[in-house]
């Protein structure tokens, strides 16, 4: 029972029951203290039973009125009123459930019962169009079909199919600066923790509007902190399936925390990477080192930008990485799809480097940028 609404609830209804009675007053009607005394005790008896009641229907989780059984068309015209701001950035909707494009937003919809929505099972990648060029396609769809066998999931597309699907959808959002979203479903069917129950795997991509992080971001370098979440251990980490809870919660506790992002540390003490960015260093050699890629996601973003650092003839390295190493490097850096290289000044109390963006992180992502150029167009 909330104290809070016993609390106040009766002051401001006795507030109304003063007033009533001063205007009765101005209205010529007399009434004496007593009265008055005696109406609040009948109002606050009153209020505070009904109170209860309230409470005891909402705790028992007793409507207030008789729920309707809806119709297609009414069903229809309330998902038709629901005008929520968000999504007027979304362009485009695939549905192998439906067998089609929607640009409707109010047709953004997963069946409960697809093993996704309640059980997570599922694989997605995120990617991002540039210019009307789709960065890093490739990379993905393989990642993609990779996460699927990991977790014995046969997709009903081959990866040509899955790529024109996408070209298609890119088509009809007709946009190009976007974030496609793609999640490759184990299905509807069943409602239960059983893999071969659902009839067959399903496809949906979403192609939104791409928000990127404010410039500033990347001129002052970004603030981190160390996390508290347990990592997903190798297996986990390395499949991108829908089963982001740890995810979701090391995102929390950034924001929670007024961070920017926050990164782990597997049992040995080792960096992991963060929420959904990696993390890369330059070392006190000038050595520009990735994490052992043990209970990581193997980015995208960070494999390309290490592949173009080594053709231009710098040093790379795999490594384990400790805390240490995170605090004594020349330079860090996240790296990600939608946030490209985002320098690091700062982590928990201590000033990175000399507290400034290193050159390394700014050559980096003046690559990654000349990169979208090679997208595939659509
Ligand atoms: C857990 C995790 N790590 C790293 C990344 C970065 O990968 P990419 O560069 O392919 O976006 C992601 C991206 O979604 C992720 O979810």
């Amino acid at each position: 029972m909330s104290p809070h609404i016993l609390k106040t609830r009766p002051k401001i209804g006795i507030k109304m029951l003063e007033h009533m009675t001063q205007m009765n007053g101005a209205i010529g009607i007399r009434q004496g203290a007593g009265q008055k005394n005696a109406a609040i005790g009948i109002f606050h008896v009153w209020y505070v039973t009904f109170d209860l009641a309230r409470q005891a229907r909402m705790i028992y989780s007793i409507p207030m009125s008789t729920i309707e059984i809806l119709n297609p068309h009414q069903i229809w015209e309330r998902i038709q009123q629901k005008n929520n701001a968000f999504q007027a950035g979304y362009y485009a909707f695939y549905s192998s459930w439906y067998g089609g494009i929607v640009k409707d937003p109010h047709f953004l919809m997963c069946p409960l019962d697809d093993h996704m929505v309640h059980r997570g099972d599922a694989v997605f990648e995120a990617i991002k169009t540039v210019g009307r060029q789709v960065f890093l396609l490739d990379p993905h769809i393989d990642r993609l079909f990779v996460s699927a066998e990991k977790i014995g999931l046969k997709p009903r597309w081959s990866k040509a199919a899955i790529k024109d699907i996408i070209l298609q959808t890119l088509k009809a959002a007709d946009k190009s600066e976007t974030l496609i979203r793609l999640f490759l479903s184990r299905g509807p069917g069943g409602f239960t923790t059983n893999p071969y129950d659902p009839a067959g795997t399903e496809l949906y991509i979403v192609i939104t509007e791409l928000k990127l992080l404010p410039a500033m971001k990347y001129q002052a370098g970004v603030h981190i902190g160390r996390s508290e979440i347990p990592v997903k251990e190798t297996w986990m980490a390395q499949v991108k399936s829908c089963n982001y809870l740890p995810n979701v919660m090391m995102k929390k506790e950034a924001v929670d925390r007024k961070l920017d992002f926050t990164v782990s540390f597997d049992r040995d003490g080792f960096l992991t990477e963060s929420s959904t960015e990696n993390i890369v260093i330059v070392d006190q050699e000038g050595v520009i080192t990735q994490p052992e890629l043990r209970n990581i996601l193997k980015g995208t973003t960070m494999t390309r930008a290490l592949d173009i650092a080594k053709a231009s003839g710098k040093q790379i390295a795999h490594r384990n990485l400790t805390e240490k190493d995170l605090v004594s490097a020349k330079e860090v850096m996240m790296i990600g799809t939608t946030l490209d290289v985002l320098p690091v000044t700062k982590y928990e109390n201590h000033i990175i480097g000399d507290g400034q963006v290193g050159p390394v992180a700014i050559w980096l992502k003046s690559q990654i940028e000349a990169d979208f150029k090679k997208g595939v167009a659509f």
